[in-house]
């Protein structure tokens, strides 16, 4: 196997590379040099490379990224969801215990009961024959025992949470009696229903109307007031998490770019990546018709023949020849709680200041 990156050198490891600072508080998801690759007739495809986070509790934590970026992959990773045939590197760590590398029996108990998943398509993953309460307490007894009546009441406690009206009566309805944005909630009921510490949120409005799409975002920061469940809030859209998010990390092409809070994010983002994908949301203060929304020019490179350097260089309105063409960027603290994978963060940073 070639690595298609090329050394870095010394002189510029030294200068660039930062012990990163984690948080104190003991992390409820711990993620450390998770790579992953998938052997393909075309070559292999470096779908995730090197990517450490941590999830705490409590927390919702936005990934962002362009389709291809590898977040569902990551998710996948993290859930024991991924093909046989994909090589799994590095280390995924929940409550202390080691996930990467466990046999399908013990996944089993983790998935739904510790980490859920909400699924981008409620209709796939509501079963049409099976009404909407049995699906919801078939989910429950799997990890858990207990009697029908209690499944029941459960079921219909549930589909309150998620805001579904009457649910005592919903609960014997069949999916295809409830609108798609019910269908949405009803598949959320289902994902929270053995209230997992952590819940994995795959675009989970991608597919919706703008309406279904903050009801579905509402109903997640309800579920994070009333139950105790962290949140990955997976999305291309940068947008979506700014309302949910407390912190965020940016994907392109399989790596991390930039992770910060919120508001770092938003206000002193120093990536050029994350630069663009603000510059591209709509924003208020524009005048309504006179919207010219910048896009971020060119497409992401080929996880199989990755760009040497840093892969975003060939799209970068600040690349240097020799240097971001060259180069590896290290995911490297410059600021608390502020990680940057750009070797001009700084200089970028400072020109941000003089233009105010
Ligand atoms: N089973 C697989 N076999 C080969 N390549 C895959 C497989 N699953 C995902 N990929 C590739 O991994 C990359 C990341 O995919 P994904 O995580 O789904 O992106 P995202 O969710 O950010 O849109 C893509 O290039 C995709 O084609
Ligand atoms: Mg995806």
């Amino acid at each position: 196997m070639s690595d298609p990156n090329p050394i870095i050198p010394a002189e510029l490891t030294e200068e660039h590379q930062h012990p990163v600072r984690e948080r104190n508080d003991a992390a409820l998801l711990s993620v450390r040099g998770l790579t992953v690759r998938f052997p393909t007739d075309d070559g292999l495809v470096n779908a995730v490379e090197n990517m450490s986070f941590d999830l705490h509790a409590d927390e919702t934590l936005g990934i962002v990224g362009e389709s291809g970026s590898g977040k569902s992959v990551t998710s996948m990773a993290i859930l024991g969801l991924l093909p046989k045939y994909a090589q799994i590197t590095g280390s995924i760590r929940f409550r202390g215990e080691e996930l990467v590398g466990q046999p399908e029996r013990v996944m089993q108990k983790v998935r739904g009961a510790k980490i859920a998943m909400i699924f981008q398509d409620a209709l796939a993953a509501l079963n049409p024959v099976f009404k909407v309460g049995d699906q919801i307490s078939e989910a429950i007894a799997t990890h858990k025992d207990m009697s029908r009546k209690q499944l029941r009441e459960r079921a219909v406690e549930l589909l309150e949470l998620v805001g579904i009206p009457n649910p005592a009566a919903r609960v014997d309805q069949y999916p295809h009696e409830f609108s798609g944005g019910m269908r949405q909630r009803a598949m959320i009921a289902m994902s929270i229903a053995n209230e997992p510490d952590v819940l994995i949120a795959d675009e989970p409005t991608t597919a919706l109307d703008v309406t279904i799409q903050a009801q579905v975002l509402e109903v997640l920061e309800r579920i994070r007031e009333r139950t105790s469940s962290s949140i990955m809030l997976i999305t291309h859209d940068l947008g979506v998490v700014a309302g949910v998010a407390e912190r965020v990390m940016v994907m392109y092409a399989g790596r991390q770019v930039e992770m910060g809070d919120i508001e770092t994010i938003f206000y002193r983002s120093n990536h050029p990546y994350t630069m663009g994908l603000l510059s591209s949301l709509p924003r208020l203060d524009r005048r309504a018709g006179n919207e010219r929304l910048h896009r971020i020019k060119g497409q992401p490179p080929s996880l199989i023949f990755l760009p040497p350097g840093c892969a975003f260089n060939p799209r970068c309105p600040y690349a240097k020849h020799n240097v971001c063409d060259t180069v590896v960027p290290d995911l490297r603290e410059l600021g608390f709680d502020h990680r940057t994978a750009c070797i001009r963060a700084e200089e970028i940073e400072a020109a941000k200041e003089t233009a105010g």
